[in-house]
């Protein structure tokens, strides 16, 4: 049996997950709408994998015979004021998610609850992850700052994302 706390904090976390979609998604379109379509993509690809982190959520709640309750899912920020304040939020968000799969961990621990302890441990190791792969895009985009044309460079490395697996 999950406990009150950790069965809230599970349940919000797939409202948290689908907002990073919606985020993503949102950034996603922006790229899009400046032709930017490497990095439009890779958006795309990591809004698909905020929707399957949701629904490891979903069906662990399940597999615990936990309710799940999905919520109300907030509008995302629009526009961005250069792909570099784009990716700075991306990063931003990605060290807010993973502070909130922390807590997560230190109720499972204060609860003893192993089971949830070592279905969170995917989700730990994955927002290193996370945060390094939206790291690693800002600060290419700081490198390529002073180039003119160096953003488009950028953006036909972006689009190998899903091509070679990742
Ligand atoms: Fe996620
Ligand atoms: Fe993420």
């Amino acid at each position: 049996m999950l406990s009150k706390k950790l069965h809230k904090g599970l349940n919000d976390q797939i409202n948290a997950e689908l907002f990073s979609a919606y985020l993503y998604l949102s950034m996603s379109s922006w790229f899009k709408a400046q032709n930017l379509e490497g990095f439009a993509s890779w958006l795309q690809i990591q809004a698909q994998e905020e929707v399957e982190h949701a629904m490891k959520f979903y069906g662990y709640l399940h597999d615990k015979g936990a309710d799940v309750e999905l919520k109300q899912i907030e509008a995302p920020q629009k526009s961005w004021k250069s792909p570099l304040a784009a990716f700075e939020d991306a990063y931003k968000h990605e060290v807010y998610v993973s502070s909130l799969i922390n807590d997560l961990a230190d109720l499972a621990v204060a609860d003893k609850d192993h089971a949830t302890n070592v279905f969170l441990h995917w989700f730990v190791e994955e927002q290193v992850e996370e945060e390094a792969s939206a790291l690693a895009v800002v600060e290419k985009l700081k490198l390529v700052a002073t180039h003119p044309g160096g953003v488009y460079m950028l953006d036909r490395e972006m689009a190998s994302r899903g091509a070679e697996g990742e």
